[in-house]
């Protein structure tokens, strides 16, 4: 572990964080269009359609925020936990997948307005396109769609998880905006609101394409487990790209968490190996305006060498995610959902 060692030098102790060579990520995305290319196109075609209402003026919010497609980790991951079980996809499993996407989106639209983020997927959010009534209105609606579509097949099972994975969502996201400024929050509790805000929709993702195949329960726990574990490891990177990202890449702003006040694993793993004094003096570097206060929390993070450890945490959970797997008979599908834990801690495209 880390050791402070004088004011200046403080030494960690790190193995090589390992990460996917872009190469093999495009050799992924073409075994995994073979697998779920067909099921992902129809899973896009419910999205689409689902996104209609009947009033005029909302249909184009709806158009513009359907325009708008992101990565589909969590599509991916309900399709391929129920291939990976049956060796293929259901109706319920492709009207499942668009449901944890819609609730996706709509969390997105409303932590957006919470965030007072200005750009989504490479384009303007939602609240700042229209206004925060939209952003609330719009963000509803998608959610209320999700739990209809949840509620269309025979069975009251995923409209239960659904809303329970949703619930903490929301119980992750009102511990994150309690700990605001709350520099000695433990990485623990941090974990926990990772687990709450992103983990458990990847968990479920994964258990209801597990239930879509008639999974066995340990199946399914294994594949809830993976999809949690996964899921922390996709938020820390994720927190790891606001500091150390591309907004060209990322699509959204940058230093967000940072200027915010938001205590991500990088200022709370600074604020552990500092001692008193510096860390008083870091307090008063959070006030200064937006270009000082990051080049000066960037001198921080980089003495105590905070990248390397906060992609060597993401990379454990990764890590801890595939061994879930193990549960499963190995196929293509298990393949797949092992290397999408890889690349939820390189971020593909
Ligand atoms: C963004 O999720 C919010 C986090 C949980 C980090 P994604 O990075 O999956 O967003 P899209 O769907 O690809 O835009
Ligand atoms: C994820 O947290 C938000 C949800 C799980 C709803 P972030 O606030 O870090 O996500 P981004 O960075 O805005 O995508
Ligand atoms: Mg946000
Ligand atoms: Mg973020």
């Amino acid at each position: 572990m880390a050791t402070v060692t004088s004011m200046n030098a403080i030494k960690v102790d790190y193995p090589q964080v390992s990460c996917v060579p872009v190469a093999d990520q495009q050799l992924w995305k073409a075994k995994t269009i073979a697998l779920i290319g067909e099921p992902l196109k129809q899973v896009e075609d419910l999205i689409e359609s689902t996104l209609s209402s009947s009033t005029n003026s909302f249909d184009a919010i709806l158009k513009y925020v359907g325009q708008l497609s992101g990565k589909r980790l969590r599509p991916m991951l309900t399709l391929l936990s129920a291939i990976a079980i049956d060796g293929r996809s259901t109706e319920e499993t492709i009207r499942q997948a668009a449901v944890v996407e819609l609730v996706h989106t709509a969390t997105l639209v409303h932590d957006d307005m919470l965030d007072q983020a200005e750009r989504r997927r490479h384009s303007l959010t939602i609240h700042k396109k229209w206004d925060d009534t939209t952003a609330i209105l719009c963000g509803d609606w998608l959610f209320t769609r999700a739990y209809g579509l949840a509620n269309q097949g025979e069975s009251t099972t995923p409209g239960r998880w659904i809303s329970n994975a949703a619930c903490r969502l929301c119980e992750g996201e009102i511990l994150q905006n309690q700990a605001v400024g709350n520099w000695s929050l433990s990485e623990g509790k941090y974990i926990e609101i990772l687990k709450g805000k992103t983990g458990n929709l990847c968990a479920v993702s994964c258990r209801l394409g597990a239930w879509t195949a008639a999974a066995n329960q340990e199946c399914c726990d294994a594949l809830d487990a993976f999809g949690m574990d996964l899921g922390i490891a996709f938020q820390l990177h994720d927190d790891w790209l606001d500091y150390w990202g591309e907004t060209e890449t990322t699509g959204k702003p940058d230093h967000a968490d940072l200027m915010a006040s938001k205590p991500t694993l990088p200022m709370i793993y600074l604020f552990d190996q500092l001692p008193e004094d510096e860390q008083e003096h870091v307090r008063e570097v959070l006030k200064w305006d937006r270009a000082p206060r990051i080049a000066a929390i960037h001198e921080y993070l980089e003495r105590v060498n905070a990248e390397l450890y906060i992609r060597r945490t993401a990379v454990r959970f990764a890590e801890r995610a595939k061994t879930h797997l193990s549960a499963l008979r190995p196929s293509l599908a298990r393949d797949a959902l092992a290397t999408l834990a890889d690349l939820s801690v390189a971020r593909f495209a």
